[in-house]
């Protein structure tokens, strides 16, 4: 970031200090001047600051309590006080109440304090570059979780919106379940990998408007493996992968692709699971029509204890109850055919 879009703001009552702070630093930035406190909160109302350099002794708004304003009004600006030898007391309530960076002792070396401002903005950069970096970022897999979902339904397009349906009933239940809302929101996003191995059944297996036959069903399974596969082994997928490996075993252990039995399946995969299988009782498949809510949950109870993970279903539950789960029904909602294949490409 240029140094020339940073703002100052100098508050001093004595004109002639605050000529040569304001010497000081008019070259380097944007500098703005206030000749008492009032003055200075009169500008803090108006302006925006990056950094503000208050003298403590003022006759109508002491120094401490004009910083103590501006950490209510802009606390993204850097504090700094300017402070005699008997001020001492007042600079202890300034750095605990106003979040002061740093005090300056009288009388001090203009170069000192250049050299002083010219860290703070240093560091207010890297903060601000650091955040605008970890947000594309954020976009970046966001995006990329997406396009692979979209070139997934490409191939199964008759399940529509079922990922991003599945990722919402995924961080809602994750949320009542007690995970934080970070935690649970990626849970979400990682869950719209879970089927991504389907990219590798082949069309007559996925497209089948009837039931597989064992050798289907046996290839068929494996998408679960193949979507472990897909994910590769970066870290950060690490609960992707747990979510594509896991999201078929069952509860009892009679689940694929490796027989685990309750808390050895990981809770992503149960809550995905149920996510999943809601999903997809309740949407049209090639296979089979959409069922009803009450018909779906009535089934879904009854495969708890054998698939399903009874803790995590009496969330869905209540989610259903408390409208949640018709919401996000809603929202990621397959209007017709034409909006699911806007190119009319046939896949
Ligand atoms: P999917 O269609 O996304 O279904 C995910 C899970 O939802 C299924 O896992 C199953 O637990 C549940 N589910 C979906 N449809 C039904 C249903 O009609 N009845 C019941 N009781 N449960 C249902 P599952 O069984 O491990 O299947 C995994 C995937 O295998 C399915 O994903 C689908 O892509 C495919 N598949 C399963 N059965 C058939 C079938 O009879 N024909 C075809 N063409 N594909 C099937
Ligand atoms: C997809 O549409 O991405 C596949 C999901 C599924 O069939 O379960
Ligand atoms: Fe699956």
């Amino acid at each position: 970031m240029d140094q020339e879009q940073f703002k100052l703001l100098l508050v001093d009552d004595e004109a002639d200090i605050l000529d040569s702070l304001k010497r000081t630093f008019r070259r380097d930035y944007e500098v703005f001047t206030a000749n008492s406190g009032t003055e200075g909160i009169k500008l803090l109302k108006s302006e925006r600051f990056d950094l503000i350099i208050s003298d403590q002794r003022m006759p109508d708004i002491t120094g401490d309590a004009l910083l103590k304003f501006a950490m209510q009004a802009q606390p993204e600006a850097i504090r700094i006080l300017l402070t005699g030898y008997s001020d001492m007391e007042s600079l202890v309530r300034c750095v605990n109440e106003a979040g002061l960076y740093k005090y300056i002792s009288k009388p001090w070396e203009p170069e000192d304090l250049r050299l002083t401002v010219v860290r703070a903005f240093e560091s207010i950069s890297l903060r601000r570059q650091l955040k605008a970096i970890s947000e594309q970022l954020k976009k970046a897999y966001l995006d990329v979780v997406t396009m692979l979902s979209v070139a997934c339904e490409g191939k199964d397009k008759d399940t529509g919106f079922h990922v991003r349906r599945v990722q919402h009933y995924t961080e809602a239940l994750a949320v009542e379940l007690g995970i934080s809302q970070e935690h649970a929101e990626h849970m979400g996003v990682m869950s719209i990998l879970h089927d991504i191995g389907k990219l590798y059944i082949p069309d007559v297996i996925l497209k089948k408007p009837t039931k597989l036959d064992p050798a289907e069903w046996e290839i068929m399974k494996r998408h679960t493996e193949f979507g472990k596969h897909i994910l590769g082994d970066n870290p950060f997928y690490e609960i992707a992968r747990e979510i594509a490996v896991c999201h078929h075993e069952n509860i009892d252990g009679s689940g694929y692709p490796n027989g685990l039995k309750g808390e050895e399946i990981p809770l992503s995969a149960r809550i995905v699971k149920i996510a999943d299988i809601f999903d997809a009782l309740t949407s049209r498949r090639p296979y089979k029509k959409p069922w009803s809510v009450e018909k779906t949950l009535g089934w879904m109870d009854e495969q708890c204890d054998s698939q399903l993970d009874r803790v995590v279903f009496n969330v869905l539950h209540q989610l259903h109850e408390q409208g949640v789960l018709d919401r996000i029904m809603h929202e990621f909602q397959v209007a017709d055919q034409a909006e699911n294949d806007p190119y009319n490409l046939q896949l």
